[in-house]
């Protein structure tokens, strides 16, 4: 089978589906009033589904998933999610974006299960401001477990920091001390808009290339971007252990080097995290045999991606917060 490719010859070997859009935290960009389930919204997709869905993505190319949430942590099965996922033919990486909050306790059963990738957000290396961004006081816990995910060998371990003006802007130094001797990818996130988080947006976006200037006056040299990178730009340093990256959403190439689609809990394929519209593909999830009808629907639909986002004009698509779609 061909892989999947767009109209602007764009291809999708990541996937980025959400498991569950319940978190426990309540961060202040996200879901600064905690995770309130919608009334009528149907249950997340069933292990059974999750596989059909999985093999789907497999013949058109995909090898890499990454498991997000809300937080799936939250749903009990998330072991067998995991392991289920592994066995998908084709599947060679499978990730996990978490708030580590079960990471100390659960690293092992994770890693058994397959997987060898995992981002954690840390917004802040303060424990005061962590606790008042996620309303948790939980730093000290979760960066025990980040220290437990090196010393396991998990392959990837990185860190997510969304950029908050006046709130966690200042933690550059504290950050590259961090990095000195740990293998750890940190991302810097600039904060996007959502439908729900306007007013915080204004108050606290900040642009990524202020940070971005700061790192190069510093020595930190720009990477030359792998054909199959995504929007990330990154950063390393010869007296560092980690590295650094930078995902600028209103940056003019971030589009450019989309290489991910999304699907929803619920099933609803996303071909932009702003898009306009969902996909149902649940109804192709029902029985084994619905593989080729499940692989010509995507594919069909796929010449509906755009080439951008509209952010620029505070056109956030049906994205009330990234709790909705796994970020
Ligand atoms: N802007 C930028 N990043 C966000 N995330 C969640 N909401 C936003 C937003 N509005 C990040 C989380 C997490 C990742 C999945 O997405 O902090 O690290
Ligand atoms: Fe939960 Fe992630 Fe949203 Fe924070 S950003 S509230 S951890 S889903």
């Amino acid at each position: 089978m061909t892989p999947l490719a767009d109209r602007y010859g764009r291809r999708f070997p990541y996937l980025r589906l959400s498991i569950i859009p319940a978190c426990n935290f309540r961060c202040t960009y996200c879901l600064p009033h905690g995770y309130h389930a919608e009334a009528g919204l149907a249950g997340p997709l069933s292990l059974d589904e999750i596989a059909r869905l999985l093999r789907g993505f497999s013949a058109l190319g995909m090898h890499k998933v990454r498991i997000t949430g809300g937080e799936p942590s939250v749903r009990n099965d998330l072991v067998d999610v995991l392991r289920t996922a592994a066995a998908v033919p084709g599947v060679d990486k499978l990730a996990m974006t978490t708030n580590g909050t079960l990471l100390s306790r659960r690293l092992g059963e994770w890693m058994d299960a397959g997987l060898n990738a995992i981002n954690i957000s840390v917004d802040s290396l303060d424990r005061a401001a962590f606790a008042r961004i996620t309303g948790h006081d939980r730093l000290d816990d979760i960066l025990h477990g980040v220290e437990m995910a090196l010393a396991a060998g998990l392959p990837s371990v990185k860190l997510n920091a969304v950029l908050l003006r006046g709130v966690n802007d200042g933690e550059l130094p504290r950050w590259l001390d961090y990095l000195r001797d740990r293998r750890v990818g940190l991302r810097f996130i600039e904060l996007m808009q959502t439908g729900d988080n306007l007013a915080f947006f204004r108050d606290h976006h900040v642009r990524a290339s202020v940070l971005e200037s700061e790192l190069q006056d510093a020595g930190w040299q720009a990477l030359p971007r792998a054909a199959d990178a995504g929007p990330a730009r990154e950063y390393r340093h010869p007296d560092y252990a980690g590295r650094i990256g930078i995902i600028a959403p209103y940056s003019k190439d971030f589009c450019a080097g989309c290489n991910r689609l999304r699907v929803t809990a619920t099933g609803d394929l996303r071909l932009c995290l702003f898009g306009e519209f969902g996909i149902p593909l649940r109804p192709f999830l029902q029985h084994d045999e619905q593989l080729d009808a499940l692989v010509q629907a995507i594919g069909g639909q796929i010449g509906r991606k755009e080439q951008g986002h509209f952010l620029h004009e505070g056109r956030t698509g049906i994205t009330p917060h990234l709790a909705s779609t796994g970020g």
